[in-house]
């Protein structure tokens, strides 16, 4: 397939520029910008982006550009970073801004060129260097403000610069930008769709699996449903899913995984009903670590009993997708995958010699979304909210016990209903990203009828957010909180207090524990 390679220099939207490019069906990877030349020439690549970075060229021990870049003679794009590394490897002039350039700017271009129509467009900027002088055979396309030369051309070469970022939301025309340079400059065939991806896969899948068998364990959640489906779709009945039911989940999930992927897909799955273990195990418990480690390890066991039930299957199922991968491989956003891996409870048993089969490796969550549609997983499952490992467990603050989630089951379907009424539960509508409630362990005094309630809180959490590493909470209409509010304590036995959670990530994290 035809493919663009993007090297990461360490800037925060390197993956960004890569979903850009995905989204206009072209097939790209991001590569670490000091990948072996051999790995870069074995995607046989049509052309070349360099991201941005938060380096200087003149800075000692800067990021290089990679010698077969050049010598290569394909489309190069450069930008921020990558326009500076052009322009100095070409023998230009790169210095520093008389004043850091940070936010919208307002981008001209006098002609069109084939990166862009003449005219005026919106666009962000976020550098320290510029391009003082462009490198001979290269023409200026474009300035702004405080960048009189914002966008540089070698026609010729099929060279660009850009001191802007066309991958970020704040430049409209950015994911155009991308497309011509994949499509038109780089003759890319725009190829890469969900029945590409799907055949891909399947044919992959095929080739590792042969004729042995395959376990999966599914948890709900979109990755290791759109996963198992594909797995199901390339080598059928040789595949075994097992769903551990730990009591943990919301209202009716558990009968909707078993109809989406028994009913509709036809998937071979073994739903074990270990609540009563989990609870026991969990009883009397309060610390949120120790209730994290529990259903950790109390899920590791529980599936590889299953697992020998069935007789240990050589290979497993596992959801990895592609930012989990380029988060392990990027040195500078080390941080951002140890953040992850604390949160990997649901893990699986690492000792048990599983071959692993991850067919979502190289897909964004969108592509995942995008796969799971095509594969006729219903919607709801598709479009759900990412839900963490230890389920309600770390939601539910305190003492679990089978009231207490049932309790928080009932205001949690309220809430989200709610939302999903206002078109606000999907955040490909411009709703929440993650909405929930939160059980707190706080009595207070309340009124209804004639009588004096006792009762525990009930704290709503709606947050927007990119890539829940941060997180704003959103502004939800009043009327909205009002309904639900009032709709909870008069439905909800046990609940004479509803709160709405305004505290952003950071300093506050998504969930309460
Ligand atoms: P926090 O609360 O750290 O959460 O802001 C960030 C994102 O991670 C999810 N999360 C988890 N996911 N296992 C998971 O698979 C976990 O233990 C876990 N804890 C938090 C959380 O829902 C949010 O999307």
């Amino acid at each position: 397939m035809d493919t663009i390679i993007i090297l990461d220099y360490g800037s925060q939207y390197s993956q960004l520029i890569a979903r850009k490019v995905r989204e206009n069906h072209v097939y790209c990877e991001l590569l670490p910008w000091d990948a072996s030349a051999d790995k870069v020439s074995a995607y046989h690549p049509k052309g070349f982006i360099l991201s941005g970075s938060p380096y200087s060229v003149y800075d000692p021990g800067a990021p290089t550009l990679p010698d077969y870049i050049l010598q290569s003679g394909l489309p190069v794009l450069g930008i921020c970073y990558g326009m500076h590394l052009l322009t100095h490897a070409l023998q230009g002039k790169v210095a520093p801004s008389g004043e850091r350039e940070y936010g919208l700017a307002q981008f001209e271009c006098a002609e069109d060129s084939v990166l862009f129509p003449s005219g005026s467009q919106q666009v962000w900027m976020s550098h320290g260097d510029r391009t003082e002088q462009p490198p001979e055979g290269f023409t200026v396309i474009g300035h702004s403000d405080n960048s009189p030369i914002a966008a540089i051309a070698d026609a010729q070469r099929h060279y660009y610069g850009l001191q802007f970022h066309p991958e970020v939301h704040h430049t409209p025309g950015g994911k155009e930008i991308l497309r011509r340079f994949a499509v038109d400059i780089c003759g890319a065939k725009a190829e890469w769709t969900a029945e590409s991806i799907i055949q891909q896969a399947v044919e992959k899948i095929r080739t590792q699996v042969g004729s042995s068998t395959v376990l999966s364990a599914v948890s709900g959640g979109v990755d290791s449903s759109v996963a198992t489906a594909l797995v199901q779709k390339a080598v059928g009945k040789q595949l075994t899913a097992v769903f551990v039911n730990h009591g943990l989940l919301r209202k009716d999930e558990p009968q909707q995984v078993e109809a989406a992927l028994k009913g509709v897909l036809g998937i071979n799955l073994v739903t074990v009903d270990a609540v009563d273990k989990f609870m026991g195990l969990l009883k009397g418990i309060t610390n949120p670590e120790e209730k994290r480690r529990i259903i950790g390890a109390t899920f590791i066991r529980v599936f590889e009993e299953h697992a020998r039930q069935i007789g240990l299957p050589p290979f497993l199922v596992q959801g990895t997708i592609y930012p989990d991968v380029v988060e392990s491989s990027a040195p500078d956003r080390s941080k951002a995958a140890r953040i992850k891996t604390h949160h990997n409870v649901g893990g699986l048993p690492p000792d048990l010699g599983f071959k692993l089969v991850e067919p979502l490796r190289y897909l964004f969550k969108d592509e995942v979304r995008a796969v799971g549609e095509a594969l006729g997983l219903p919607r709801q499952l598709v479009w759900r909210q990412p839900f963490p490992g230890p389920g309600l467990a770390v939601r539910c603050l305190g003492e679990i016990t089978h009231e207490r989630l049932e309790r928080l089951r009932a205001a949690d379907a309220i809430f989200t209903g709610e939302l999903d009424h206002e078109g606000l539960l999907f955040s490909d509508q411009g709703g929440s990203a993650q909405a929930f409630a939160v059980l707190l362990p706080v009595r207070s005094v309340g009124v209804m009828g004639d009588q004096r309630t006792y009762d525990e809180t009930i704290a709503l959490r709606a947050v927007s957010t990119e890539d829940f590493m941060t997180a704003d909470w959103m502004p939800l209409p009043h009327n909205l909180l009002a309904r639900v509010s009032n709709r909870i304590v008069n439905e909800v036995a046990g609940v004479n207090r509803v709160v709405y959670d305004i505290t952003s990530k950071p300093p506050s994290t998504i969930e309460w524990e």
